[in-house]
């Protein structure tokens, strides 16, 4: 709704992990690299943790497009099914039509004849396990039957498993040391620095804006975003969505602090949960007095 004011032709600040808005601070980078190295090498299996929003699954996007037509992509997310459930839906992601009453050995061989044929015509099979989290000790043992079939395969399989911090914990159990120690890159993805913030949210101006944005954020309010946020970029674009409101209603195209201060005061209901959330290493008082300035405005 404020695009054209500040001459963007989208917006700029959507929380979708969009690969055309990723933005390559050193760890990202890094990161990228090294997936697709993994990927495109046959190098066995990837394993990505970082807190809620550190961008773990735009990274996996940004993969995925630059893989293109190289591989063949399934993606799980947030999976609830039961493992009796969950190879099925994973040859369900991958495209491979599985009768209804086929029982599991049928899925697997319908799954190595599916991998094979990818591989004849040089394409390399990704799994992608998104919100890994979420998976339970049982799931993950239905992931090792397809991982079994990798080593059959000559590693025409390669799993990626992306998840909050705790998935760390969940893999540790011994029944899984099978697939764990096939892990060959393992990345734990931090919040941005306040450069890397700084540069973030002028990246994501420029990306959105067809010509050049009509905007400017002051270096004070860019020093409560990066507070308020922690870098972690989800939050960032929840502030900087809402201070380019806040900058449109109020007719200013320069976001000042107490521009920024007024949003993320408006947006307190929506931040609480957030806010716990990342309490770990949120936990720096002063940006509620600026709250609080911003509310008398
Ligand atoms: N490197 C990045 N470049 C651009 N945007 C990013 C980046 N990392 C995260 N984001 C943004 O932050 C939001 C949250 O990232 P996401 O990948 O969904 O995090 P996670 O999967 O770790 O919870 C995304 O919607 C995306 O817009
Ligand atoms: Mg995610």
């Amino acid at each position: 709704m404020y695009e054209k004011y500040y001459n963007l032709s989208t917006g700029p600040f959507h929380n979708t992990p969009n690969p055309r808005f990723f933005f390559e601070t050193e760890q990202h980078r890094e990161a990228l690299a090294k997936l697709e190295y993994t990927v495109r090498n046959k190098r066995g299996f990837a394993l990505i943790t970082g807190d809620i929003g550190s961008g773990k699954t735009t990274l996996t996007r940004t993969l995925a497009r630059r893989l293109g037509t190289d591989a063949k992509i399934a993606m799980i997310s947030n999976t609830r099914v039961s493992p009796d459930q969950l190879l099925r839906l994973i040859a369900e992601e991958f495209g491979i039509e599985i009768s209804p009453n086929a029982d599991k050995a049928t899925v697997l061989s319908q799954f190595r004849r599916f991998v094979q044929n990818q591989h004849a015509v040089g394409r390399t099979v990704v799994l992608i396990i998104d919100e890994g989290q979420c998976l339970s000790i049982d799931d993950f043992e239905e992931v090792r039957l397809l991982t079994n079939l990798e080593s059959e395969t000559d590693k025409m399989l390669q799993l990626l498993i992306l998840g909050q911090p705790e998935l760390r914990d969940i893999l540790k159990h011994p029944r899984l040391a099978p697939l764990i120690q096939r892990i060959v890159m393992y990345t734990h993805l931090k919040p941005m620095s306040f450069d890397d913030t700084t540069r973030y949210i002028a990246f994501r101006l420029v990306r959105a804006s067809g010509d050049r944005p009509e905007v400017d954020f002051s270096r004070e309010a860019l020093d409560v975003i990066f507070r308020y946020s922690k870098g972690v970029p989800r939050l960032i674009n929840l502030v900087c969505d809402n201070a380019l409101l806040v900058g449109y209603s109020n007719d200013t195209r320069l976001i000042d602090s107490s521009i920024v201060t007024r949003a993320i005061s408006e947006m307190m209901p929506n931040f609480d949960g957030f806010a716990t959330e990342t309490n770990s290493f949120a936990d720096e008082p002063s940006v509620e007095q600026e709250i609080d300035h911003g509310r008398r405005l």
